[in-house]
């Protein structure tokens, strides 16, 4: 099946054409042209500009992913959109494309949750190919992005449970105004893991060591570890965020120095409540994979901390390779395709054939679980 999919529900426009399969999918056209620029001006993104830009975008992109797979629109069978959650105008750009896509060419149309995308781009190669089996479930992800961090269990595919949830800030968003307090620019998370690298290097520092060490009292610790005295599995990075604030403040930060070592004691605080409260939350919910996701999967701390705490419990780590850990429509193709399968096993085919009129964006969309055979 082939399957043509937008992403516009921030500031990347983004379409995709993945070949699916039951569980084994490829990619045949990845296309993502990011904003980035024009909103590092603004320190943040502005809805209206990015809904302006993917208007402009969203043909161009569309043309050279159909190039690149070197098919027609006439050729796919299957449209799929992130329909939520996202900033609306952004949201609304792509979705209404996508239904005049799927009016025009008669075929049917998914809505895909943003998240649920994140979930499953996890489980493609460095050739951006996807395989998934009922065997690697249930499944625990750790969804770190700008706008959402959470510990979701799958214990059949796809039946998504929020187990934990950020009470404020995301962990992307804790990255973005660190950098802004320290005036590094905009995205944050690249500029401050850059930063904490260098301290890294610098002071030769020994991440293993550090790791053994870590909970001994005796360490010191510059920030705290919110939340990981609670006994649940949500998480709080907006207290966090206000100490290397106050820090800041009390402590002259005009050194290039100093800037360095609270990038990297901010990266560790973040990275050591992560880690912690995940593996804490498999001995709640016994999981056979952990997988990592979302813009913030990027960062080299996480993933090799993450990597090495879930290799001790005789795991495996999924992650997403880099050119999917942000915003890309592959993870909404197949996203969408798994949501069709969804419709097709129930018997709701009715639905994806109608979405060109009845598919509505939604800026605050709950993930839903869906029961999926997928084997
Ligand atoms: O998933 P994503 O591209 O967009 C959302 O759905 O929010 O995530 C973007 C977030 C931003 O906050 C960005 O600063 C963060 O991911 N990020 C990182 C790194 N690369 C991107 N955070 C920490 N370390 C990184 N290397
Ligand atoms: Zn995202």
């Amino acid at each position: 099946m082939l399957i043509l999919s937008l992403e516009t529900s921030c500031d990347e426009t983004a379409v995709a054409i993945v070949q699916a399969q039951k569980n084994k999918s490829k990619t045949l056209a990845n296309v993502v042209s990011s904003q980035v620029k024009l909103h590092a001006e603004w320190g943040g993104v502005v809805p209206n500009l990015a809904a302006r830009e993917h208007l402009k975008n969203i043909t161009p992109v569309l043309n050279e992913a159909l190039e690149i797979a070197k098919l027609k629109l006439s050729d796919i069978d299957l449209f799929a959109v992130t329909n939520g959650p996202g900033l609306i105008p952004a949201l609304l750009l792509g979705v209404n494309s996508a239904k005049a896509l799927s009016y025009f060419q008669q075929k049917p149309l998914v809505g895909v949750h943003h998240i649920a995308g994140h979930i499953l781009s996890a489980f493609f190669d460095e050739q951006l190919n996807f395989q998934i089996s009922p065997e690697q479930f249930p499944l625990l992800t750790l969804t770190v992005s700008g706008g959402h961090t959470q510990l979701i269990y799958s214990k059949q595919p796809f039946a998504f449970q929020i187990i934990g949830e950020t009470q404020d800030d995301a962990a992307g968003e804790a990255f973005d105004k660190v950098a802004k307090i320290l005036n590094l620019g905009y995205p944050g998370g690249p500029l401050v893991s850059q930063l904490a690298d260098n301290y890294i290097r610098k002071n030769k520092i020994n991440l293993n060591k550090l790791d053994k060490q870590t909970n001994s009292p005796s360490q010191k610790k510059l920030f705290p570890r919110p939340m990981l005295n609670k006994p649940n599995f949500d998480f709080s990075f907006s207290g966090l965020k206000t100490a290397v604030l106050y820090h800041s403040q009390k402590n002259n930060l005009s050194s290039q120095e100093s800037k360095e070592k609270i990038c990297f004691e901010f990266q560790e605080a973040v990275v050591d409540v992560l880690v912690t409260k995940t593996i804490r939350a498999l001995k709640k919910y016994p999981a056979k994979t952990v997988s990592l996701a979302g813009g913030v999967s990027a960062n080299t701390r996480l993933r090799t901390k993450l990597q090495n705490a879930i290799e001790k419990e005789g795991l495996a780590l999924k992650m997403p390779p880099l050119t999917l850990t942000g915003d890309n429509a592959v993870m909404i193709a197949i996203a969408g395709y798994y949501k069709y399968l969804y419709y097709k096993q129930s018997n709701k085919l009715k639905i994806p054939r109608n979405n060109w009129k009845n598919l509505d964006a939604d800026a605050n969309l709950k993930l839903k679980p869906l029961c999926i055979k997928i084997a």
